[in-house]
């Protein structure tokens, strides 16, 4: 028996670690498919004739595939440097003249205040000394081009001539799905995946880029509308689907970006996105290829219309194709669904709820709230098709209109700690969850005591 163990602990290592020396390598950033068939792993293990061989396989498998997604989700550009850098430039924004760019360039100082995190953990010890006495500068962009040579900006990959000179750079899906834990220092600390960074200013960081014209050409409109509008954006936000449909704002002249959310949690939840586009695997492809310009085949005729996505109809978006060997999104799709299937919903401090409330406000959520006819429990969303018309939920179809179903997803609630910055609902409508539970009871007229309101807020606290 103990045999049998260390051999299929062994034939793990052996399938992970030739994968580790193969990112030591660098070989992620090229796009090479780094992971076997599910067929080798069973070649492995078959022919002993047990019929414990295939669960092996089945562990083995999932160890891999998390790693892999863990490796894919922090570190792959999917090839996106071909716009972030080589189209519009913005390596040379963040280098600065002086450094071979343009314009003044980002100093570690201003990374952070645009929200950007550092991650501690690729810091070497002189950094991190150099930092705390002061002898590294962090008002100098040459300070965040070595950051990035080192790998510890989240979510940015530069890429350095041998001479030391940025070249390109490229985007993850860390940079709006992770933060930092800020151990060491505000906006620097260990890597915390799946978190929303709520602190980023996706708009603020794009309008640096000196050449935006591939922007504007997509869109047809003006270098100053594209600007205007990268700027009305905010801290957390990002508009996936202006690239669609072209709409920026909302009747009442408010930007029509929404809030990044949380990739954590989202094991069992059939549809993603506020809007429900599709599944994870789904939203991952038409991120990687729409929104980070990374090199793979993207298919969804949905896209054709030219009434609700006259954009995307115009460019044929939904018909994004690649031959098979330039693909560098589709080989990593199944082991980046597996690692965001496996990132848990944190655990929100025992201290930042009142634990007698939370336990008042389960019964509520359950009973009189009528929240579980919704937030099905513990999913906390529908087991099935969990999408609502605007009308269901009380609010005006502006987003819902810009996805194909026209309708809204049931948010998953759990680890709602973790996002409250910016607001609750897909655009931050309500500031505070008793301001979401407010809604909810005027909606719904449930005539909720005041108390009440506040053991169902300890209850969404305690998730
Ligand atoms: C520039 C910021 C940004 C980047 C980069 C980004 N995302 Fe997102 N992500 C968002 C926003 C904003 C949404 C919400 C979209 C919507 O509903 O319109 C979202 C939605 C999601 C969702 C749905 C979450 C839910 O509650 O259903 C998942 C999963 C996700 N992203 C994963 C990824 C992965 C994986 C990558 C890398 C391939 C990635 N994202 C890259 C901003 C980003
Ligand atoms: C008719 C279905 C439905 C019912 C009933 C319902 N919800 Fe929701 N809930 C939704 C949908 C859909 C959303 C997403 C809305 C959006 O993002 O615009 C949501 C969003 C939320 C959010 C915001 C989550 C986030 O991350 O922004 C909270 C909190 C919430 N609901 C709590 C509750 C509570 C508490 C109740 C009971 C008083 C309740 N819901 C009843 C469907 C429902």
């Amino acid at each position: 028996m103990i045999k049998k163990v260390s051999l299929s602990l062994l034939s793990v290592a052996a399938l992970t670690l030739p994968f580790l020396f193969a990112i030591r390598g660098g070989s992620i950033a090229k796009g090479q498919q780094f992971f076997s068939k599910t067929d080798d792993v069973v070649s492995t293990t078959r022919g002993s004739g047990q019929p414990a061989g295939f669960d092996r396989a089945i562990t083995a498998n999932n160890t891999k595939m998390i790693n892999d997604g863990r490796q894919i989700f922090r570190y792959d550009t999917f090839g996106d440097e071909a716009f972030w850098g080589d189209t519009i430039h913005l390596h040379q924004a963040i280098a600065g003249s002086a450094n071979g760019g343009v314009g003044g360039g980002v100093s570690p100082k201003t990374a952070l205040a645009v929200g950007l995190k550092v991650d501690a953990d690729a810091l070497p010890a002189g950094v991190v000394q150099g930092v705390q006495n002061g002898t590294i500068s962090l008002d100098d962009p040459k300070t965040t081009l070595a950051l990035l040579q080192l790998n510890a900006v989240v979510g940015l990959t530069g890429h350095f001539s041998s001479d030391g000179k940025i070249t390109s750079l490229g985007i993850q899906c860390a940079l709006c799905h992770s933060t930092v834990d800020d151990s060491f220092a505000p906006g620097i600390g260990h890597r915390l995946d799946g978190w929303p960074n709520r602190d980023l200013n996706v708009g603020a960081i794009v309008g640096l880029a000196p050449d935006l014209s591939a922007v504007d050409s997509l869109l047809g409109v003006s270098d100053a509308t594209t600007r205007q509008v990268l700027a009305s954006w905010g801290p957390g936000r990002f508009d996936a689907e202006l690239f669609l449909d072209g709409k920026a704002f909302r009747p009442d002249g408010k930007t029509a970006a929404v809030l990044i959310p949380p990739a954590f949690g989202l094991a069992g939840v059939n549809l993603h996105t506020y809007t429900g586009w599709g599944s994870i695997t789904y939203w991952n492809a038409f991120v990687a290829v729409l929104e980070m310009h990374g090199k793979g085949n993207f298919f969804d005729p949905r896209l054709d219309d030219p009434a609700q996505f006259p954009v995307a109809a115009r460019n044929h978006t939904g018909h994004t194709t690649l031959p098979e060997d330039q693909d560098q999104v589709t080989p990593k799709l199944a082991a980046l669904h597996d690692y965001q299937l496996s990132i848990p919903a944190p655990t929100p401090p025992a201290a930042s709820f009142d634990a007698a409330a939370a336990a008042r406000g389960d019964a509520l959520f359950a009973g009189k709230g009528k929240c579980t006819s919704c937030h099905v429990e513990p999913l906390l969303t529908e087991p099935g098709w969990n999408m609502h018309t605007p009308t269901e939920v009380g609010i005006d179809s502006f987003q819902s209109d810009r996805a194909p179903d026209k309708r809204y997803r049931t948010t998953p609630l759990h680890g709602l700690f973790a996002h409250s910055k910016g607001g609750f609902y897909h655009d931050g409508r309500f500031p505070t969850l008793l301001d979401v539970v407010n809604h909810y009871d005027s909606f719904m007229t449930l005539g909720l005591s005041a108390g009440e309101k506040s053991d169902i807020v300890e209850y969404l606290k305690s998730l």
